[in-house]
């Protein structure tokens, strides 16, 4: 903990994909040094909200608020430079290129000093990728790309930092190597926001946590109570079901085994 009292902090943010409002109205917040959790069903509009907050898709309505500015439907790269870092869905990288390549990608904005330390520091928290810089990014496993991935995020020096479903796809074993790496962004002062399917990984390592689902949030408040009251957060995920919606409940109780 730093003992500082930044906050990322959304107001009223209402986001459409197509003629649709997708996120509505929804006012978080994501307090720096800390783990929030976001959880919901599938579409609650999660990675949509994220997209908004990271510039990438322009909110219809709503703020969001850094140090007194509001960066809503601002460029990405200004985004990022206010020191928010987007961890997409899905772990896209540039197949083709070595993990040095895309780690270089994620550095262009910064200069040469930067670029270095950046680098440096990704590859402290990532150890594993030391032996991995020539390879092409297609012949990682998947725990491997979503490390560069995370590494992406983090070589900007990031103050807060957006990981949209860190462990889908990934093996148990996997999944318990990220925890602590998540664990220390928080420590070392960054302001986290996790959305991960396995309400228990993401509840285990959040402070404060939300529960969205149609768009709209339905819960908020301490990662205990909701570890205190799975029904709290079933309730949104079988609203899903009743809604008649597509796509299988998220395992919301689940947890991958420890290793
Ligand atoms: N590219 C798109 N064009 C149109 N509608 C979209 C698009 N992407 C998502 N949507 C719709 O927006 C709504 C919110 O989707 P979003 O991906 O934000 O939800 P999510 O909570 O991230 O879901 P998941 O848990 O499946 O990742 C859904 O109804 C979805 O079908
Ligand atoms: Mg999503």
């Amino acid at each position: 903990m730093t003992g500082t009292t930044d906050v990322l902090s959304l107001e009223g943010l209402t986001v459409a994909r197509g003629a649709r409002n997708v996120v509505r109205d929804v006012s978080l917040e994501i307090p720096a040094g800390e783990v929030t959790a976001l959880l919901g069903p599938n579409g609650a509009g999660k990675s949509s909200m994220v997209l908004a907050i990271g510039g990438i898709l322009k909110p219809v309505a709503g703020s969001v608020h850094l140090d007194g500015v509001d960066l809503a439907g601002r460029r990405p790269e200004r985004i990022r430079r206010a020191g928010i870092a987007i961890v997409p869905e899905g772990r896209r990288l540039l197949p083709e290129l070595t993990v040095a390549e895309n780690l270089r990608v994620a550095t262009y904005t910064l200069s040469g000093a930067d670029a270095e330390a950046g680098r440096k520091r990704a590859l402290e928290l990532f150890p594993e990728l030391e032996k991995r810089l020539e390879y092409s990014a297609r012949s990682l496993s998947g725990g491997e790309q979503q490390m560069v991935v995370l590494a992406q995020a983090m070589v900007s020096h990031p103050r807060f930092v957006l990981i949209d479903e860190l462990s889908l796809g990934l093996a148990p074993v996997v999944v318990n190597r990220l925890v602590p790496t998540i664990r220390s962004f928080a420590e070392s002062g960054i302001g986290v926001l996790l959305i991960e399917q396995f309400a228990t990984v993401a509840l285990g390592l959040a402070n404060r946590a939300y529960v969205m689902e149609g768009g709209r949030i339905r819960f908020s408040g301490m990662a205990s109570e909701l570890r205190a009251n799975p029904e709290l957060l079933q309730s949104a995920y079988l609203l899903r079901g009743r809604n008649g919606a597509a796509g299988s409940p998220a395992p919301a109780g689940a947890q991958p085994r420890p290793a």
